[in-house]
């Protein structure tokens, strides 16, 4: 299995996921090909929570990142699980129309390209 995909499941072991028991891993690949991953933590107020896309991409634009090929997103779902509406905008914003790869722990995987996921978007194009 590539790296990338890899990176994902692997991020998804160290998810916080205590309320939920929904463990999700993501991992961003960025413009040098460097991997930044990601998984959900959970917290008592639930609202706080952040999912495992927001996490990749916030640490990687903390460390520099500004340009951004793929994520991969992985959970242990029979129907690969979507980045969720949050993680859309976010992603859009500050990923733009890369490939979202979704796998699941028997291996198997989907892709799509955000502008597919998330059409008709508003963001700073607007302000
Ligand atoms: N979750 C993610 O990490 N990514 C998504 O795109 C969907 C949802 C997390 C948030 C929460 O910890 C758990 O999955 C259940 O919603």
């Amino acid at each position: 299995m590539e790296a990338l995909l890899r990176a994902a499941l692997e991020a998804r072991n160290h998810a916080h996921a205590v309320f939920s028991d929904f463990k999700v891993g993501a991992a961003l690949e960025d413009a040098s090909g460097a991997i930044h991953t990601g998984c959900n933590i959970e917290n008592a107020s639930y609202s706080l929570t952040i999912c495992a896309e927001r996490v990749a991409i916030f640490k990687a634009m903390s460390e520099g990142s500004r340009r951004f090929r793929r994520i991969a997103v992985a959970a242990d779902t029979e129907v690969l699980a979507p980045p969720c509406g949050s993680c859309r905008q976010i992603l859009w914003e500050f990923c733009g129309d890369i490939e979202v790869v979704l796998i699941n722990l028997a291996g198997k995987t989907e892709s799509f390209r955000m502008k597919d996921l998330f059409p008709r978007p508003f963001d700073a194009t607007f302000l």
